[in-house]
């Protein structure tokens, strides 16, 4: 296990993913009924990004740093929150200043530092479990939840080779069991090919009302880059798709490159 997150948070794939994954937890509350929330693969929770690894690679000024001052309006909800958690949150800690007295977050994080790290952040929080754990593996172990209700994040390093395999692989069990959750999983682009074939399976794979929506900063013709992301979202909230372009579209205006093939948009793979 090489990936640690701290070198890439708050770069233009966290803000992408976090901008979404906010709005979601916003529509999920919107009932007043508790909701159980599943982070697969977490990460330390928050991130510095002025000293240490994020200052290194600086990835983080092609991202958040670009959407902190007046941002536009679809934004606005994310960047405030990360203004308010002061650190830069990562999903752990969004999820959890967006849960209600009865909601639940269980969190896996597989690295044994990052999962002490964790286990540090949300020491005596009851509401909060973190587990070190296959994020994979606890689709089938802690689904489905009390609560009935609820979000799943599936947010993987891509460092196997066959890592979109067991995605998928990890969607379908965690469907089976939890029917109704919402499921968002992560995809870096760094070339076509393994994305059009990621779809292909999800639309053979008989999951129902799925969708992807990506980020695309550049033509991904250069794999050895992030040339951009998506995250399938199966079971959207209502009005996600009226919504999720506006997101996207500012998200693109301020991190966008100008160069060839930039490009941001909602696809769907499967039907209700
Ligand atoms: C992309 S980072 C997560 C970032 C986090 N979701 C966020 O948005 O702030 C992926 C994390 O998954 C952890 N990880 C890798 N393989 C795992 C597995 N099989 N189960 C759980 N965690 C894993 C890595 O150590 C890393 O911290």
């Amino acid at each position: 296990m090489n990936y640690r997150h701290a070198y890439h948070a708050g770069n233009f794939a966290d803000c992408m993913k976090h901008a979404i994954l906010v709005w979601l937890l916003r529509a999920l509350a919107r009932k007043a009924a508790a909701m159980f929330v599943l982070d697969t693969h977490a990460g330390i929770g928050r991130y510095r990004l002025d000293e240490g690894p994020a200052a290194r690679t600086s990835e983080w000024r092609h991202g958040i740093a670009r959407l902190l001052d007046a941002p536009p309006a679809p934004l606005a909800d994310y960047v405030g929150l990360v203004r308010e958690l002061g650190l830069y949150p990562g999903s752990p800690a969004i999820i959890r200043a967006l849960m209600r007295a009865d909601d639940r977050l269980a969190c896996c994080e597989l690295h044994p530092e990052d999962a002490v790290a964790l286990r540090r952040y949300f020491l005596r929080d009851r509401q909060v479990a973190v587990h070190h754990r296959d994020g994979y593996e606890a689709l089938g172990a802690l689904l489905p939840p009390q609560a009935g209700r609820g979000l799943v994040l599936i947010d993987p390093p891509y460092e196997a080779t066959d890592e979109f395999e067991r995605l998928l692989a990890g969607l379908r069990r965690g469907h089976a069991r939890f029917r109704s959750g919402v499921f968002a999983a992560w995809y870096p682009i760094k070339h076509r090919a393994p994305v059009r074939a990621f779809h292909a399976a999800i639309k053979e794979s008989g999951l129902r009302d799925v969708i992807a929506v990506e980020l695309v900063l550049r033509d991904p013709v250069e794999p050895a880059l992030l040339n951009g992301c998506g995250l399938v979202i199966i079971n959207p909230p209502y009005r996600f798709e009226g919504e999720a372009p506006a997101l996207l579209g500012a998200l693109l205006d301020r991190l966008g490159t100008r160069e060839r093939g930039e490009g941001a948009g909602l696809l769907r793979l499967a039907d209700e």
